[in-house]
C-alpha cells in the first residue's frame, strides 16, 4: 500500500530527529547548496525506505530537517525527475513523505529557461500557473486509485499556487509572476516547441515541479514555487545559440545569493499552519 510506503519513509526520518517540519524546501538544479545556511540533520536519500534516488548532475540526493532562518524545515538537496525514468508516483513520492512528516507548505524551486521576452537570464520569477502537455495526456501522479484518506480524486489547479504566497514572494522580492511550461526532457524543447508554448501563454520552461504540486495539492499542502530563469529558450532556428546544461548549471550557481535573499525575508514570514 502507498500509505504504508510513505509512512515507512517518515518513520525513518522521525528515528533520525526529533525535529518537525512546519515547512517544505526543494532545492531545483545548482540550487542544492542554499542547504547549507540549515542547521540540522542530513540523511541521503538512499538510506530513507522506498526514497527515488536522484541521478541529475546537481541534485544531490539529501534530506536536511533543521532550523532554516528561524522555523523548522526540511530541505530536500535534490530531486527526482520523469526524464530519469521515474513514473510520476516515484517523483511525488518524496513530496508525500514532507506531508507526513507535517509540513503543511511547501516552496519548491527549480532552474527554467525563460521564454516571456521581458525575462532575463538570473530572473527569479514566482509560478502562478502551469501547462503541462505529459500531465494532461497521462503522466499525472494522481492516475490510479485514489486512496480517499489522502485526498480527493480530483484535485483542482486553479489557485493551486497559492495566491496569498505568491503576492508575498512577489513582494518581498520584487519578484514578477509567470506561467510555468512543464516538459518531461531530457532533450531540451525544439524552437517550434518554445513557440507553440509561448502562444499558450507560458512565460517558462522546464523539466519539474508540476508532478510536486499536483501530489501537495492532493494532500491539502499550500504550495509556494520559484524558478530561477538560467538561460532563455531558443524559439527560432535563425537564432544559433545552443542551450546546454553547462549554462544552466554556472547561471543557478549566480542565482543563488539572490535566492538566498528572498528565503531570507520569505521564511520567517510564511503563515503558520
Ligand atoms: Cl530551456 N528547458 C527546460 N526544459 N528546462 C530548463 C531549461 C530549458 N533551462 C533550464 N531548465
Amino acid at each position: 500500500m502507498l500509505k504504508d510506503r510513505i509512512e515507512a519513509a517518515a518513520e525513518f526520518i522521525r528515528t533520525r530527529t526529533p525535529l518537525r517540519p512546519e515547512i517544505a524546501l526543494v532545492l531545483g538544479s545548482g540550487l542544492g547548496p542554499l542547504a547549507e545556511a540549515v542547521e540540522g540533520v542530513t540523511i541521503p536519500f538512499a538510506e530513507i525506505p522506498h526514497f527515488p534516488v536522484s541521478t541529475a548532475p546537481g541534485h544531490e540526493g539529501r534530506l536536511i530537517l533543521g532550523r532554516l532562518f528561524g522555523r523548522e524545515v526540511a530541505v530536500m538537496q535534490g530531486r527526482v525527475h520523469l526524464y530519469e525514468g521515474y513514473t510520476p508516483q516515484e517523483v511525488v513520492f518524496p513530496t508525500r513523505v514532507l506531508a507526513a512528516l507535517g509540513a503543511g507548505t511547501v516552496v519548491f524551486t527549480n532552474a527554467a529557461g525563460g521564454m516571456n521576452p521581458e525575462y532575463r537570464t538570473g530572473d527569479l520569477v514566482v509560478i502562478e500557473d502551469h501547462l503541462s502537455l505529459a500531465v494532461a495526456s497521462g503522466l499525472d501522479p494522481l492516475r490510479g486509485l485514489n486512496d480517499p484518506a489522502m485526498g480527493e480524486r480530483f484535485v483542482s489547479m486553479n489557485r493551486a499556487y497559492d495566491p496569498e504566497l505568491a503576492a508575498l514572494a512577489a513582494t518581498l522580492g520584487g519578484l514578477r509572476r509567470g506561467t510555468y511550461a512543464h516538459v518531461v526532457g531530457p532533450s531540451f524543447e525544439p524552437p517550434a516547441l518554445i513557440r507553440l508554448l509561448r502562444l499558450a501563454g507560458c512565460d517558462l520552461v522546464g523539466m519539474s515541479t508540476v508532478p510536486e504540486v499536483i501530489a501537495a495539492r492532493h494532500l491539502g499542502m499550500r504550495v509556494l514555487a520559484v524558478s530561477a530563469v538560467t538561460n532563455i529558450a531558443v524559439a527560432s532556428v535563425a537564432d544559433d545559440h545552443v542551450t546546454n546544461e553547462a549554462e544552466v548549471w554556472e547561471a543557478a550557481k549566480s542565482i543563488r545569493p539572490r535566492l538566498v535573499a528572498l528565503l531570507e525575508r520569505l521564511i520567517p514570514a510564511l503563515p503558520k499552519g
